[in-house]
């Protein structure tokens, strides 16, 4: 039989699927979800008793969830570390592989059972201890895809530390404002790492990182470094710079490290990530409703069983790395994959490779790893095995039909649900999103909410005190959240008031997404992409006010202003517009030094595909830059910029002005 392979079709679950769901229909799911809506205390005190606490909590929610006010499991005690771990152990998965390591080279393959896994993370709790870190202190993990990652995580939630692992693709600049901003004292690292066949040293650019925290009057106490590439040369500075082999291996290191009682509130870990404004928000996310909810969505959305295999691509610098790489596969006692480096080296069937090689059951990762690896061609998935999938995921950005039909189709072999999974740093786990047994999917719907979530989609508000207007079938808007979550953040670190500015004041008594999106008739939800100023480039969010103000830093800036546009791959890229100094000429080694420039301010990431020389931003009357007129004419659709947007502008000539010099 022909697979089917249409945009609008409605894909319903093959029935085998279906028979080992947790959640075999709509109708089940309903039922679930209302219940978790109207009666969230009953809903999520069952969910949490899957879980175990040291000391039961006295009341599972208080709160007022319209102005970020929101506490769950109050005055229960315990440790995140403890579940994953001793937990699992006496289920009797102390032999089970919790997490099985592939390094770029094929050959740098190691398994962690999870007796392993809590000796290594007891052993380095006690050297954390030893080095003075304490409960509530922070530390850096500036760490690559390596397996002591999750032991340095793990660590940290066992003695209450709070962990901020940083993206090992971030500059020593985006590193030093991390540092800073969480007030860390210990840094982990390590030597380096291997991308595309070739070392990266992590361990200088933490080097830097610490003399530019020290101009700023913070000193790092000390480095841990992992020797994680062999025969490397590292840099070492004696008295701060420790050796994680050796630390791990001294005498005095004992192998029994007590989990700390936490409070359900207290915090877990930091994660910076971009807002509309201003530097980057370090989300503060709790112990207890952070990991009920990282269980119970990797539970029911990827329908884990005892004898899954999950792989995960995300970096777990980035939120989805945290809470399924990490927690959500081991609260779940899971064997989770990580690996190394990028889909496409030594050639474009890496993923399939590891997937056959380690008979992994569900894959999750993002459309735009999808994107490239299609354009390579579909020879490069049918060379390997992939009949141990059973599910697939996508996360990150919104996925395109074409991306979707390939995915199932080439990798799922029609046979695997794809779950579309839309959520954000902010909201701890997975929001909406299929459940993959229980009803049918649209290439490019998310699909329905996930329990205890409620959205709606609101019109843009006239006035601060005008009521809330739901958008209609289909019809565009404001992605909203009105009910509370365990998993939400709590705050951001050490600025409270920017919390309820950002995400309460756009729709009063409703968290705002910064998302736009609809509705169709069947109640699934579309996700259309930002509507902020954060751009969201290989599903990596980058807000455009911190690449305009790294761009502004430069000498020879005088103004920028960048947007987003479409790209093909990346699902967007960043368009700067820059306005040079006078008696300076923009020509194309300015502009590969303003490449250069943002790269080296906040990384790889943010470095902007176009940038265009401009001598005048078009502005409004009362001096605020227009980006609507940016967007459209980055996009390449200046026909599309109406005589009302032309009309708002202080000099309407700007726009042909601009539009003759887009870049292409
Ligand atoms: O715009 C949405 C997009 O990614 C944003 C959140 O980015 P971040 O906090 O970095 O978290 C990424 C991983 C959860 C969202 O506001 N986004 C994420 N997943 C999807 C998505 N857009 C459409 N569909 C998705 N599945």
């Amino acid at each position: 039989m022909e697979p089917i392979n249409k945009i609008d079709h409605l894909y319903a679950p093959p029935q085998d699927f279906v028979d080992q769901a947790y959640i075999k229909s709509r109708a089940e799911y309903e039922k679930m979800w209302k219940q978790s809506i109207d009666d969230p205390e009953a809903f999520w005190g069952e969910m949490a008793k899957n879980l175990h606490w040291f000391k039961p909590w006295l009341k599972v929610y208080r709160g007022d969830f319209g102005i970020g006010d929101n506490e769950w499991y109050v005055g229960g005690k315990t440790n995140i570390a403890y579940n994953c771990l001793d937990a699992q152990i006496a289920q009797g998965k102390g032999d089970k592989t919790a997490i099985l390591f592939q390094g770029e080279p094929d050959e740098d393959c190691r398994s962690i059972s999870y007796r392993e896994m809590l000796t290594a993370v007891c052993r380095f709790a006690n050297v954390l201890k030893k080095y003075g870190v304490q409960k509530g202190d922070r530390v850096i993990l500036y760490m690559p895809m390596i397996w002591q990652l999750p032991v340095a995580m793990l660590a940290c939630a066992r003695i209450g530390a709070v962990h901020t692992v940083v993206f090992g693709g971030f500059s020593a600049e985006a590193l030093r404002d991390r540092i800073i901003g969480s007030g860390a004292k210990l840094v982990v690292t390590a030597n380096g790492y291997w991308r595309s066949g070739k070392q990266v040293n992590s361990k200088n650019i933490a080097d830097t990182a610490c003399i530019l925290c020290q101009e700023q009057g913070l000193t790092v106490d000390h480095m841990i470094v992992v020797n994680h590439l062999k025969d490397f040369d590292t840099p070492w500075t004696l008295g701060r710079d420790l050796s994680f082999e050796k630390e791990m291996a001294e005498t005095d290191i004992s192998d029994v490290c007590p989990a700390v009682p936490m409070d359900a509130e207290d915090p877990l870990f930091i994660m910076f990530t971009s807002g509309s404004t201003g530097k980057p928000k370090g989300t503060l996310h709790i112990t207890g409703g952070y990991m009920v909810y990282a269980y119970t969505t990797f539970k029911y959305i990827f329908d884990y069983k005892d004898n899954d295999i999950f792989f995960c691509t995300a970096d777990i610098g980035w939120i989805t790395g945290h809470t399924y790489t990490v927690y959500g596969a081991l609260l779940n006692g899971a064997t989770s994959v990580i690996y190394e480096s990028v889909p496409t080296y030594p050639e474009p069937d890496r993923f399939w490779q590891i997937v056959d090689k380690h008979k992994v059951t569900i894959f999750y990762t993002a459309p735009t790893a999808i994107r490239s690896l299609m354009k390579k061609g579909s020879e490069w998935v049918e060379k390997h095995d992939l009949s141990t999938l059973r599910l697939l995921g996508s996360v990150g950005e919104p996925i395109n039909p074409e991306a979707w039909l390939w995915y199932h189709q080439y990798v799922g072999h029609g046979r695997c649900p794809i779950v579309d999974t839309w959520w954000q740093t902010e909201g701890g786990g997975i929001l909406i999103t299929a459940l993959p047994g229980a009803w049918g999917l649209k290439p490019g719907s998310a699909t329905l909410p996930f329990f205890g979530v409620k959205p709606v989609i609101l019109k843009p508000r006239p006035s601060e005190n005008a009521d809330p207007i739901e958008a209609g079938i289909d019809e565009e808007g404001e992605l909203c959240l009105a009910s509370p979550w365990p998993g939400i953040m709590r705050g951001i670190y050490g600025e409270p008031e920017r919390f309820f500015m950002n995400y309460y004041t756009q729709q009063p008594g409703f968290y705002f997404t910064g998302d736009g999106a609809k509705k169709d008739a069947d109640g699934y939800f579309w996700i259309l992409g930002r509507i902020d100023d954060v751009v969201n480039i290989s599903g990596h969010r980058i807000g455009t006010a911190e690449v305009e103000s790294a761009l502004c830093s430069h000498p020879a800036v005088i103004e920028a202003a960048v947007v987003g546009y479409p790209h093909p791959i990346k699902g967007e890229d960043l368009y700067a517009y820059v306005i040079l100094s006078k008696e300076i000429e923009g020509n194309e080694t300015l502009r590969q030094e303003l490449v250069a420039h943002t790269r080296k301010e906040i990384g790889p990431i943010a470095s902007p595909g176009k940038i265009q020389f401009i001598h005048e931003m078009p502005k409004n009357r009362s001096g605020k830059i227009v980006r609507r007129v940016l967007r459209k004419i980055a996009a390449g659709d200046a026909a599309g910029i109406g005589d009302a947007m032309i009309n708002t502008l202080a000099e309407p000539h700007l726009v042909e002005e601009i539009n003759q010099g887009r870049i292409v």
